[in-house]
């Protein structure tokens, strides 16, 4: 019947970036099997995985995943998954300072990237509280100022510089794209992670 085909869902290229060992496969594993590798292997080249989400206003969305390699050796490999990309999600783990400066690289890459593309900065391994050295507040003030970005990845040691900062949602709102932290470990915001996404397409 006709409405089988329209009930289609729309597939949407999604494409994970950031620096290796922040948790990308561990994010899509939980997302798509809802489960947790502890001894997750570095990712050669780039993985594929596709999911749906269904959201409450009873559309669906195939997420298309490309989840790429992020040791230095496959940075030239980027470009090819997210040039079609219709989202990309960039990763950091919070305990890592270094992958946070990674992202806001790859953040300016997406820049001049597909004008519609939807984007999200996500603070992985949450779970890791007691190690966390990228605060919250971080994301809007350091990532608007790269003197301040270099100044933090000097002093990364300082971990709540500004107390007058204001939330990371408020950046990512300004700037087209929004912020999550997530843990694959606890499942923590993964399948909310992947819903807001859904919600954005245009
Ligand atoms: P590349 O494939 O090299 O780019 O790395 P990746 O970003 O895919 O990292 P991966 O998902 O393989 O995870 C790296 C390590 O971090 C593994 O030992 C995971 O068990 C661990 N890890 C991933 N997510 C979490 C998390 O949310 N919390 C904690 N505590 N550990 C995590
Ligand atoms: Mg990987």
């Amino acid at each position: 019947r006709c409405s089988a085909i329209t009930d289609l869902p729309e597939s949407s290229p999604l494409v994970l970036l950031g620096d290796s060992g922040v948790g990308k496969s561990c994010i899509v594993l939980r997302f798509v099997r809802g489960q947790f590798d502890p001894t997750s292997k570095v990712t050669v080249g780039a993985s594929f995985l596709s999911q749906t989400v269904a959201l409450q206003d009873s559309t669906t969305v195939k997420f298309e995943i490309w989840d790429t390699a992020g040791q230095e050796r496959y940075a030239a490999l980027a470009p090819l998954y997210y040039r079609g990309a219709a989202v990309a999600v960039v990763v950091y783990d919070i305990t890592s300072p270094e992958s946070f400066t990674k992202a806001y690289w790859v953040k300016e890459l997406q820049k001049h990237g597909s004008p519609d593309i939807v984007m999200a900065l996500v603070g992985n391994k949450a779970d890791l509280q007691e190690k966390r050295e990228v605060p919250v507040q971080v994301s809007r003030y350091i990532l608007d100022n790269l003197f301040l970005l270099i100044a933090y990845f000097i002093f990364h040691c300082i971990t709540f510089p500004f107390p007058f900062m204001n939330d990371g949602i408020d950046y990512a709102e300004k700037n087209g794209m929004f912020f999550i932290e997530t843990s694959a470990k606890t499942a923590d915001n993964i399948n909310q992670l992947f819903e807001e996404i859904a919600k954005r397409l245009p």
